[in-house]
């Protein structure tokens, strides 16, 4: 689990902004989650209650969109440190975006909260399994959690390479599936959660990491490689027949 590291907040906002030209044309599984997410909630359109809505590390506001699609209602506040991402969202307008940093908490504003979302974001912020208690203590209550967020077991090779070449692996720390169940399960009543795998082609070492780098979430807490620990890298990757494999927590729940 990550401490608090004000430093790396930092090094995740300009790896984001570095990215943001180039995140919606690249994020083709980000794009499929959202849409899957907000298909997910689609029975609870009915059954939320008034009070803000809000997409937690919205980027370049994919989920609020397909939310806003789905369920109808309110539109979506965005909240992402990132403003490079959220500007890539010409039609919201400024009131319905805000440069905030998740790690402080959520805006006073969205206590009694009807609808709180977030895909692939909760994995950048320290101690997710905390922030998920903090979002469910701001529902009110029936209002409803949407998750996705990558989990541990997620990117083999990539660990499995580094181990063989002896080499440091620097992929994002991410959390456990099981530790941010059980905190939504304490405080909401769980309509879905499910960890499914996505399997993606293995071109390589250096197209993988340059597709992480395409949409700026290359940043990690371990040191860069060195250009000899790379080459390491590059030759202990294994080949095609090994698929890159994304493990993705998906979740609804309403609030009891
Ligand atoms: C991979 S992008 C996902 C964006 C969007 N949710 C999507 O599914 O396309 C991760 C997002 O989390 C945001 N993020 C990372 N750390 C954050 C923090 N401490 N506070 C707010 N947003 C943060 C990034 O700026 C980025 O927009």
């Amino acid at each position: 689990m990550r401490s608090p590291d004000p430093a790396f907040s930092t090094r995740v906002e300009r790896c984001f902004r570095g990215g943001a030209a180039t995140y919606q044309s690249n994020a083709s599984l980000q794009t499929a989650v959202a849409a899957r997410l907000a298909r997910l909630a689609r029975p609870l359109a009915s059954a939320l209650p008034p009070g803000p809505r809000a997409d937690l590390g919205a980027g370049s506001g994919l989920l609020a969109r397909a939310i806003e699609a789905q369920l109808g209602g309110p539109s979506l506040l965005r909240l992402d440190a990132c403003e490079a991402l959220l500007a890539q969202e010409s039609s919201p307008g400024p009131a319905l975006q805000r440069l905030w940093n998740l790690n402080a908490g959520l805006p006073e504003e969205l206590k009694g909260s009807s609808l709180l979302a977030s895909s692939f974001a909760l994995q950048w912020l320290e101690q997710p399994a905390q922030q998920v208690t903090r979002w469910c203590n701001a529902l009110r209550p029936d209002g409803a959690l949407l998750l996705a967020v990558p989990c541990r077991g997620s990117f083999r090779i990539w660990h499995q390479a580094a181990a063989a070449a002896g080499v440091p692996c620097t992929a994002l720390p991410l959390p456990d599936a099981a530790a941010l169940q059980q905190c939504a399960a304490s405080a909401l009543q769980l309509h879905h959660s499910q960890l499914l795998r996505f399997s993606r082609p293995n071109r390589g070492a250096r197209p993988f990491l340059h597709q992480i780098k395409a949409i700026g979430a290359q940043a990690s807490p371990a040191a860069r490689l060195q250009p000899g620990a790379l080459r390491q890298l590059i030759r202990h990757w294994p080949g095609p027949e090994h698929a890159i494999v994304w493990q993705v927590l998906v979740m609804v729940g309403q609030k009891r």
